[in-house]
């Protein structure tokens, strides 16, 4: 025998009570008001049957089909914003995710100290290009043409005229070009040379000096040397005044300090000399002085370039230079 249609709302009403989610909801709707579902198949049935009970039960079919309609599209809009508190809930016992976070290169902290020292002692910072001209790289630094000394440093050329800069000395013309004495500078930055080893790279970072006053005496770059290794490092670091040649000072002088790595009894750091060499310095030529327009009877001055991964492979005990180019994390964490 088939079923009233107040059989099939009742069921149709057990099971929507009985729905779990929106699924179930879906599956029940499609049950009783699909293509072939319950209600839609009584409703296509209603002109077989006998012609008294047809208007009251095609009648009460379609009050079925629109109240479950109703009912199935408010109880799935129930399920659904629920289940969305449900998404949006906060854990607040969940343990936070922590932001990596970065830190500065071990080159930039002691580039920063170096300059720290330097500005407690009076001097300002300025800074010049990496690509530079041969001019201010070497001419005006009385290194001409042709001179012996450009073997020195092995150098990029970018034309003949242009290469990348091989010293932070050519910082040193270009001030005294804008600015009278008295001058107190010193300049950071990237120099570029085609060398590579233990203690050098083919980029590397260097900190000039440049002092110019009246009445200024060797006495005065070995008195500002001394109080930066001092400060650099501590009281007790041994370093040595060498005498050495630079077109650009006369006199000029090389400053080693004791290797860390050996405590100075030798080693492949060192060349087995126990000491490491970290910058050149000297008292500014009367020639780079004249290029620049500097009375030379009036002013004197001194002017010194130091290796900022040399300062740094003693401050930190690294034996090998390149290291702090290799970009390995595991490295770099430990500054
Ligand atoms: C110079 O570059 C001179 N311009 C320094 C100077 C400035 C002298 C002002 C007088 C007055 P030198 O070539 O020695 O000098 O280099 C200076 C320092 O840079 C060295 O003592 C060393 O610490 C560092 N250095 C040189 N070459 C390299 C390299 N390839 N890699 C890493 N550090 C280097
Ligand atoms: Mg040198």
């Amino acid at each position: 025998m088939e079923k009233t249609i107040e059989q099939i709302h009742r069921e149709a009403l057990e099971e929507i009570e009985s729905a779990r989610d929106a699924e179930d909801v879906k599956s029940i709707s499609i049950k009783y008001l699909g293509r072939k579902g319950a209600v839609t198949q009584f409703l296509r049935n209603v002109s077989n049957l006998p012609a008294q009970i047809r208007p009251e039960a095609g009648k009460k079919a379609n009050e079925t089909k629109k109240d479950l309609d109703a009912l199935f599209k408010k109880t799935l809009m129930h399920l659904e914003s629920s289940s969305r508190e449900t998404d949006d809930r906060i854990d607040v016992s969940l343990p936070g995710r922590v932001t990596p976070r970065g830190s500065l290169h071990p080159i930039t902290q002691i580039n920063q100290k170096i300059c720290d020292i330097f500005i407690r002692l009076g001097f300002d910072v300025a800074e010049g290009p990496e690509v530079e001209t041969d001019y201010y790289n070497f001419e005006a630094l009385n290194i001409p043409q042709n001179h012996p000394a450009r073997d020195m440093q092995d150098t990029f050329y970018i034309s003949n005229a242009i290469v990348l800069r091989t010293h932070t000395s050519p910082t040193q013309p270009r001030i005294m070009e804008k600015q009278r004495p008295p001058v107190r500078i010193v300049a950071p930055g990237k120099v570029y040379r085609c060398d590579s080893d233990l203690t050098h790279t083919p980029m590397f970072h260097q900190v000039e000096g440049l002092l110019v006053d009246r009445n200024i005496s060797f006495g005065d770059l070995k008195g500002i040397l001394t109080t930066f290794v001092h400060q650099m490092f501590d009281p007790e670091t041994g370093l040595r005044f060498r005498p050495s040649y630079f077109p650009f000072t006369e006199p000029s002088a090389e400053v080693d300090i004791r290797c860390v790595i050996c405590k100075g009894s030798g080693c492949r750091v060192c060349s087995n000399t126990g000491w490491l060499e970290v910058l050149g310095s000297g008292m500014v030529h009367p020639a780079v002085f004249e290029n620049v327009g500097y009375d030379t009877t009036r002013y004197s001055g001194f002017a010194f370039g130091m290796g900022v991964e040399r300062i740094a492979m003693l401050k930190y005990g690294i034996d090998d230079i390149r290291k702090y180019f290799e970009n390995d994390l595991r490295f770099l964490r430990q500054f």
